[in-house]
């Protein structure tokens, strides 16, 4: 930072992303994971000069309980994730996640046919993506405009959108296939406890 006030020297990193996750746990959520999304064909920083250009970003996983939904067999790498940034595919916003990257999230945390929350839903990747890979998804923005396009171009790919009522309807019945996913709480054990009864 370039500013003075934090006590610490001109230029330095102040870590964002880590005093986000942090408060995030002061606030109960539980951080699982912080997954590296090396951006290989990354742009450079013309006002970094005397720095190495920075390449990746942090993705975080939380839980909100210690024994969650989790489908190991959807992560095709472990916790560096080689995701190229997709360029000018939604000229509309100029900081769009690449698809890829949000698949692994949806594919790894949800049930097919469950629920996918953006509350940051921008161009709407996130929901795109969540409706390409069979899940129900809401997203919420603070741009007007951004929710017009997003709800635009999910429409333009012949989905509906629904009521505020009928999704709440809907978000009160767990999904169907949620028993049988393998991602599924119940399809897991507590180390030590192989044998044994599960229990909630
Ligand atoms: C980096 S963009 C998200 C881009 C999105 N992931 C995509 O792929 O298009 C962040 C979005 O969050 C929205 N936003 C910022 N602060 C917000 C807030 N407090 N509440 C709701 N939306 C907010 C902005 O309008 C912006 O569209």
């Amino acid at each position: 930072m370039d500013v003075s006030g934090w006590d610490i020297p001109k230029k330095s990193m102040i870590g964002i992303p880590w005093k986000v996750a942090f408060e995030m746990q002061q606030r109960g959520w539980t951080l699982r994971s912080s997954i590296i999304w090396n951006r290989c064909n990354a742009f450079v920083e013309p006002t970094a000069r005397d720095r190495p250009y920075r390449q990746y970003e942090f993705v975080f996983m939380f839980s909100k309980t210690r024994f969650y939904s989790f489908d190991r067999s959807k992560l095709v790498e472990e916790d560096v994730w080689n995701i190229p940034i997709e360029r000018n595919r939604r000229a509309k916003h100029n900081a769009a996640f690449p698809s890829e990257l949000v698949r692994r999230c949806i594919e790894v945390g949800s049930p097919p046919n469950g629920h996918v929350l953006d509350p940051f839903v921008g161009s709407g990747t996130t929901a795109l993506t969540a409706i390409a890979n069979h899940r129900n998804v809401v997203g919420i923005d603070m741009s007007n405009d951004y929710i017009d396009y997003g709800q635009g171009a999910i429409e333009g790919e012949g989905y509906e959108s629904s009521s505020w009522k009928d999704l709440t309807k809907r978000l009160q019945k767990p999904s169907a296939l949620w028993d049988g996913w393998a991602g599924n709480r119940q399809n897991f054990r507590k180390p030590g406890t192989a044998g044994k009864t599960k229990k909630e």
